[in-house]
């Protein structure tokens, strides 16, 4: 763990300069024994989440979809999509058609949601999503039209159906008034009503890890598990219903949100959380929430990066004790510069920076950006590798086959990610055979999907 250092260091000084960043870099390098410990923490915290008793004060909520099933391949139709939760607010046109077995993107809009708008009120969020929705619309030529509509909300929700989901709380940086404990789907249909001049069809509310399972179960039936690396991190898998103690009903399966970002809000990873991810917490805007994900997803690892780098430089090992303005500003050490970092990104970054650097320290900070990468990656490996345990055991099985849909810039963009989280699972979960599927936009025909398999399921209980 930690990386290579320059070959046989030349000097002295340079060795001892090795010994003491190498020091903080182990804080962030957890053991196969470690990663088992936090493996087997989650499997844990997963069961007192799904209990009865015992869902009140669990830290990872295991939350009830409503989704039963997953495609079958004879879902079709048009669709509209909304997607919130990410950087930006979309707006999509989806058609489903079956013959193909495929899921088109008619046509998307991106509205910005501005920085204070995430923290204004919610009749203001939900009337400029009801805004664009319209002008996308009009625009489309479909005012006339009452289409169903998918909305990928990828927060925690605790869904009473398919198209009842009351928010619990708001995560990534997101905190509108009015919203926690209300009906997400009854704001957004006030908004529509309070505007007058476009109506929708039936809603279904989707979290993003299971728009993602969706839209590859499409491609891959055996696609039981979504996943999210991206400015959060979450999943979501096929569970049996006799475990999911909060639903009535005992026959077949139901895809719970785990909400995994929430694992260690009781202090359960105290352990393994280094000085910089308790000062993340700190002075992010949910302190003590979504312990978890601060440590992984894309909000965040830019911020683990830069405290660490200012350590650094304060103790000498880094800039020759120089750090700049810039270095010193919260979220200024962007997450993206993580994985631009290359030979021909490293100028750019660290001049804009503001830093004087030479050779070894830009190899320092490379060092400490794929330490920190690392880490997430294996961290979210152990917690794929319990979901993975967790579905083996319960339905019985000696080795289980599975696909993971997945998604998310983290996932995608950052180099040797996918490897690492790939080979760590394996080692975590040796008797489970998993195969890995980008997902294609699975927050929009993720939620498009998920809308037309509660149609045909609808249709089915009618005939
Ligand atoms: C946050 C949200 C969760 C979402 C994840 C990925 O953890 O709470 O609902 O799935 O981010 O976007």
């Amino acid at each position: 763990c930690g990386g290579s250092w320059f070959e046989s260091p030349s000097d002295g000084s340079l060795s001892v300069r090795r010994l003491l960043v190498q020091a903080y870099l182990d804080l962030f390098c957890l053991s196969q024994e470690k990663l088992r410990q936090v493996s087997g923490q989650l499997k844990k915290d997963m069961v007192r989440g799904l209990g009865k008793h015992t869902h009140h004060k669990a830290p990872v909520k295991m939350l009830p979809s409503f989704v039963r099933a997953t495609p079958d391949g004879t879902e079709k139709g048009d669709f509209l999509a909304l997607d919130l939760g990410g950087t930006n607010f979309r707006v999509l046109h989806v058609r489903v058609v079956e013959d193909l077995q495929k899921v088109l993107k008619m046509d998307s809009q991106i509205c910005a949601i501005p920085k204070e708008m995430m923290l204004g009120t919610g009749q203001q969020l939900f009337d400029h999503i009801a805004k664009c929705l319209s002008d996308f619309l009009v625009s489309q030529d479909l005012k006339g039209q009452t289409l169903p509509l998918g909305f990928t909300f990828s927060f925690p929700c605790e869904q009473k159906e398919i198209d009842k989901s009351i928010l619990i709380r708001w995560t990534k940086g997101f905190n509108c008034s009015g919203v926690e404990g209300e009906d997400v789907v009854k704001l957004l249909k006030e908004a529509i009503h309070r505007r007058g001049d476009f109506d929708i069809g039936s809603v279904a509310m989707v979290n993003d890890t299971v728009g993602t399972m969706m839209s590859c179960g499409y491609r891959d039936q055996s696609c039981e598990i979504g996943m999210i690396i991206g400015t959060g991190t979450n999943a979501c898998y096929m569970e049996e219903m006799k475990n999911v103690k909060r639903v009535e009903g005992e026959d077949g399966r139901m895809c719970i949100n785990t909400e995994w970002g929430g694992f260690g809000d009781d202090g359960s990873l105290r352990g393994i959380q280094t000085e910089f991810d308790l000062e993340v917490d700190k002075t992010s805007i949910n302190p003590g929430v979504h312990t978890f994900e601060k440590m992984i997803s894309g909000m965040y690892l830019g911020e683990i990066v830069r405290l660490l780098l200012l350590k650094l430089t304060e103790d000498k090992l880094l800039f020759e004790g120089q750090t700049s303005e810039t270095l010193r500003t919260p979220e200024s050490f962007l997450t993206k510069f993580i994985s631009e970092l290359s030979e021909e990104g490293k100028q750019p970054i660290l001049s804009q920076l503001n830093l004087k650097w030479n050779e070894v320290d830009a190899h320092v900070v490379r060092l400490v950006c794929d330490t920190v990468s690392s880490r997430s990656a294996r961290l979210c490996a152990a917690a794929l590798a319990a979901i993975a345990n967790h579905m083996r055991v319960s339905r019985k099985l000696d080795r289980l086959k599975t696909t993971v849909g997945v998604d998310g810039t983290v996932y995608r963009k950052h180099p040797n990610f996918s490897e690492e989280l790939q080979e760590t699972v394996r080692l975590l979960a040796p008797k489970c055979d998993i195969t890995f599927l980008v997902s294609e936009d699975g927050s929009g025909k993720g939620a498009a999907m998920v809308t037309a398999v509660a149609q045909r399921l609808a249709l089915q209980s009618r005939l």
